[in-house]
């Protein structure tokens, strides 16, 4: 039975489409069967991070209306046990049935080990839709204090939803920011009153894959690339040390 895996942020841009993407394909490398579901109706973008084309991928819309399966999903055509399903671009968030989601994602479990869904920035419909039928949530922060109240914010609302097993990943830290503002790990969990489960550094690799329509991890195996390998590994029950 596959897990649903949903990859959240209160914040807008901290980076859930990367590390969605670049979890997604290392899920993928590490042979599992993935299925990434851009949940962000309207400003989709997850094709681009994983460097696939949407011409021609189904919308998720479309499978929750029983007219396909979620095998039927288009295939990366780097990583073939890795699907994708596009976000419909004409059926704003709060107009899509969670009954009918949930349905497609209990289809999805028997036939994908990993269901991935990239969420809208925000905490309304589309946070609600992405984190209601999640059986883990990652939610993805930066490391300034802004961010990580935001977090915050968001996992006490993923509580009152009756949400468990919430884990931190936070994007974009530096060595020498974390030095700058005295950082420690702990910290951070402090803060952000979650456990982490990862942190991906600043990597300019990230910006420049997508402008090269690659991939992350086909681009590069370095920087923000390796942490989302090690990050896989985590959620595979691996114990991969947290290191920058
Ligand atoms: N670790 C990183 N290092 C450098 N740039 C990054 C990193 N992570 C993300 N970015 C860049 O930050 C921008 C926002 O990232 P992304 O689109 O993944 O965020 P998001 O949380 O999905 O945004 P939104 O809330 O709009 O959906 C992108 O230009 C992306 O390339
Ligand atoms: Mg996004």
């Amino acid at each position: 039975m596959g897990e649903v895996i949903a990859v959240l942020s209160g914040k807008g841009g901290t980076g859930k489409t990367s590390v969605c993407a670049g979890l997604g394909t290392a899920l993928a490398q590490m042979g599992k069967q993935v299925l990434c579901i851009d949940c962000d109706v309207g400003l989709r973008n997850l094709d681009i991070a994983l460097g696939i084309s949407q011409l021609g991928a189904l919308s998720f819309w479309e499978v929750c209306r029983g007219e396909y399966s979620p095998e039927q999903a288009a295939r990366h055509p780097v990583y073939p046990n890795l699907r994708f399903l596009t976000a419909p671009m004409d059926c704003p968030a709060d107009s899509i049935d969670p009954v009918a989601f949930s349905a497609m994602l209990r289809q999805a479990r028997n036939q994908f080990h990993y269901i991935l869904l990239d969420a809208p920035a925000g905490i309304d419909a589309g946070f609600r839709l992405a984190a209601g039928s999640a059986d883990r949530i990652l939610l993805v922060t930066g490391a300034d204090p802004a961010a990580i109240r935001d977090a915050a914010q968001a996992s006490e609302k993923l509580e009152l939803m009756g949400k468990q097993n919430i884990r931190l990943i936070v994007n974009r830290i530096s060595r020498k920011m974390a030095a700058a503002m005295d950082l420690t790990v702990d910290d951070i969990m402090d803060q952000a009153g979650l456990p982490l489960l990862g942190l991906v550094p600043e990597d300019p690799d990230v910006v420049l894959a997508a402008a090269f329509r690659q991939p992350l991890l086909g681009y590069t195996g370095k920087g923000a690339a390796a942490a989302c390998k090690r990050i896989a590994k985590r959620i595979l029950g691996w114990k991969v040390p947290v290191r920058l």
